[in-house]
């Protein structure tokens, strides 16, 4: 009994001379919601491509349940996909797009009929049946291909960026839908995105890929917490990442050096790390403490003296740069409500915990 649905071992693809996958190794228990996050061109397609049968790896295998699909067309391997460009017909009603797998599948008209209705609402397009794609907008054509993927239930869906085209507000209400969806029909999820908000909030598990390799994975909060590399700390979330110029032990104590004007921070050094392969450190904004005052504020090392160079207002909260003595920037994240009247140009004082330093080895 094998609980994997999908396993990739060494998958490699490459285009001419491009190497666009490379050497991936890749196990997708039954029922994880899984996203794979990364930059524009670092090979999310085509890992979704490959395990959808749409493209054939240069080397290396994928198995899906147990099986080698080597040879294996998409149709036979029991697989939903959303496309990134929806990919609808276009001389189908939306209706019958949204019922052609369940067609495929020769199931009784009712119950197509019963399970478009159903899809259509759960994407918010009940009433929609009878027009044509091009009668809708971008994103309402993006529901329609949503809704054509859950409609048969697959037991494993692949997902590529399928709310991109939906404004923030849809965009937060279709990610409670899927992840309902997905844990109601205990569905695997294969999710690609590049908004880590989404997969954040919606995945078990991240898949942090750069440049045809995967660069980390983890539980989301494992990957915001504990990034491996400066890639991944800079593309999850929001942070100050500085490059560490000295790094010594005095006692038991570890200190960092930063930039070339001697900023100096007290840290902690993380189990399974030697102090002394530190290249960067990552800070996260909501880490970096403000005060106007100095009261309360610990003592040096970690405390900062700087001036307030911007604020950005994010409604529930500000972005605040503040610039360091030394020229270095910071950015702290302010609950509105803490710090009323914050002004650019004002003084303020910094605090850090020494074990809010992430150090990251490259
Ligand atoms: N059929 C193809 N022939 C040649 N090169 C290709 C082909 N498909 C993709 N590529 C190249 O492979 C790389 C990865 O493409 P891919 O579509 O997988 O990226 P992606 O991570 O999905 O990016 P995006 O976020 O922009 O959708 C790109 O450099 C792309 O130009
Ligand atoms: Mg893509």
């Amino acid at each position: 009994m094998n609980s994997n649905d999908i396993e990739m071992v060494s998958v490699t693809k490459t285009f001419g001379s491009n190497l666009v996958v490379n050497n991936i190794d890749l196990a997708i228990p039954t029922g994880e919601f899984v996203s794979i996050l990364g930059p524009s061109g670092c090979g999310k397609t085509t890992t979704l491509n490959m395990i959808a049968g749409f493209a054939q790896p240069s080397s290396g295998e994928i198995r899906i349940r147990g099986k080698s699909q080597r040879g294996v067309p998409p149709e036979k391997r029991g697989i939903g996909m959303v496309f990134q460009n929806y990919a609808l017909f276009p001389h189908m009603t939306i209706a019958e797009n949204v019922g052609f797998g369940l067609k495929m599948k020769k199931r009784p008209a009712g119950e197509t009929r019963d399970a478009v209705q159903n899809a259509l609402r759960r994407v918010h397009l009940d009433g929609f049946e009878n027009r044509y794609p091009k009668e809708l907008s971008g994103g309402q054509q993006q529901r329609t291909a949503l809704a054509r993927a859950i409609a048969p239930e697959p037991s494993l869906l692949l997902l590529d960026e399928p709310l991109s085209n939906l404004d923030l507000k849809l965009r937060e209400a279709m990610r409670v839908e899927l992840k309902d969806i997905q844990e109601q029909l205990a569905m695997t999820f294969v999710y690609v995105t590049h908004d880590q908000d989404e997969a954040m909030a919606m995945s078990d598990r991240i898949v942090v890929m750069q440049d045809g390799v995967i660069a980390q994975t983890g539980r989301p909060a494992e990957i915001y917490e504990h990034p491996r590399s400066s890639f991944v700390a800079d593309f999850i979330g929001k942070s100050n990442l500085l490059p560490i110029s000295d790094i010594r032990q005095i006692e038991n104590d570890w200190f960092v050096s930063l930039g070339t004007k001697g900023l100096t921070l007290s840290v902690f050094i993380p189990d399974g790390m030697s102090g002394h392969d530190a290249r960067y450190c990552c800070i996260r904004p909501e880490a970096v403490r403000l005060a106007v005052t100095d009261e309360g504020i610990p003592p040096l090392p970690n405390r900062l003296e700087g001036t307030l160079s911007r604020i950005v207002n994010l409604g529930a909260y500000f972005d605040c740069f503040i610039t360091l003595k030394d020229g270095t920037v910071l950015k702290s994240l302010v609950r509105s409500t803490r710090l009323p009247g914050l002004a650019v140009n004002q003084a303020v004082f910094l605090s850090i915990d020494p074990d809010a330093v992430q150090l990251l080895s490259r």
